[in-house]
């Protein structure tokens, strides 16, 4: 066979591949531990951590024990970290009571971690599920067939206000009520909280993959029945203009930051999200897309820590200024080798 002729080729993108060093200086995205948002779950008491079987790596701490992972992840330089509470069934009831004690534990929580690593941005979820027997966001209407709106909403003021108090820089709405935002941030205010922001879930879809995180704070319990279904006021998974409404009414009515959740199957939201507003952006690797991950990994079908990395790269090229990701410690942890 005579040797082929070179082909006459003006643009070979090839040459900017190389080479590492080449790779390196035209990579377009990083993704820096400064990035990163750890979610915590924390629980009461004085026993050892708890592993979530569906979350691999991922146990619920006692404030001892949560504190000094909150001393890892700052010493990692990890800069922040999102605490979700894991409530004691007795203490649940149809309207979420215990959301309002002034010493239930994600408060009690919150203090201890802002005594011990006062530098460590602190994140809250304001949301009713760990704290009802139905484990909905909200408290139900008289038919019980669905979340009442606006008394769900007078709840989660006091509850951002009893949080701000504790000392959280940020409160983050999780629930999906109308009018939430603009709401809290007026108690905030009335309350002399001024300094405390809103990070909202703005854009938060109906999602089956929060599925591990309901056994993680032990909201699951109606999961499957009438009742679990948060249709109503979580996002349908097939809206996208309807994302950037709802990124628009939180921004309107005060959010700091908002939050498209899960990530990595809704990347164009992200996108699009980051394209329509000046507002930072942050994006929720949730429970599922890292139980996925490492359900693979564990049957020898996919490389973690390159799928790790590669979905976090993936979500940061999609326009998230920050990542809410269970995989925060251990990619901190790596960066930190590669240095
Ligand atoms: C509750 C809340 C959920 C998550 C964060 N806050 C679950 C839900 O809406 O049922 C999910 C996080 C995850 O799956 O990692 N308001």
């Amino acid at each position: 066979m005579p040797k082929p002729a070179p082909l006459v080729l003006t643009h070979r993108p090839r040459r900017l591949r190389r080479q590492p060093g080449r790779r390196a200086l035209v990579a377009e995205t990083v993704v820096r531990v400064e990035d990163l948002i750890a979610p915590l779950f924390v629980v009461d008491g004085k026993g050892r951590p708890e592993p979530i079987a569906s979350m691999p790596g991922v146990s619920r701490f006692n404030i001892a024990d949560l504190v000094k992972e909150c001393r890892e992840l700052h010493a990692l330089g990890v800069p922040a970290v999102a605490l979700f509470p894991k409530l004691d069934s007795r203490l649940k009831d149809a309207t979420g009571t215990e959301a309002l004690n002034k010493k239930t534990l994600i408060l009690r929580a919150v203090r201890a971690v802002k005594a011990a690593v006062p530098e460590l941005t602190v994140i809250t979820d304001v949301a009713l599920d760990p704290y009802t027997s139905h484990g909905h966001d909200g408290v139900l209407t008289a038919a019980g067939d669905d979340v009442a709106n606006d008394r769900t909403v007078a709840i989660l003021c006091q509850m951002a206000v009893l949080q701000a108090g504790a000392g959280v820089d940020f409160v983050a709405p999780s629930d999906m009520m109308d009018g939430r935002v603009g709401a809290i941030r007026k108690a905030l205010d009335a309350a002399g909280h001024t300094d405390t922001g809103i990070l909202a879930y703005s854009a938060k879809f109906n999602s089956a993959y929060y599925g591990p995180f309901r056994d993680a704070v032990g909201s699951a319990k109606a999961a499957g029945t009438r009742l679990l279904s948060k249709a109503t006021y979580q996002m349908n998974p097939a809206n996208r203009r309807e994302a950037i409404r709802e990124v628009q009414l939180d921004v309107a009515e005060g959010a700091d930051i908002v939050m498209v959740k899960p990530a990595g199957a809704y990347l164009d939201i992200i996108r699009e999200v980051r394209n329509n507003t000046r507002t930072p952006v942050a994006a929720y690797q949730v429970s599922g897309e890292y139980a996925q991950l490492h359900a693979a990994a564990k049957l020898g079908w996919l490389d973690l820590a390159r799928c790790r990395d590669e979905s976090l790269l993936a979500i940061k090229r999609a326009g998230a200024d920050m990542i809410l990701t269970y995989f925060a410690k251990d990619v901190a942890a790596s960066l930190r080798g590669a240095k």
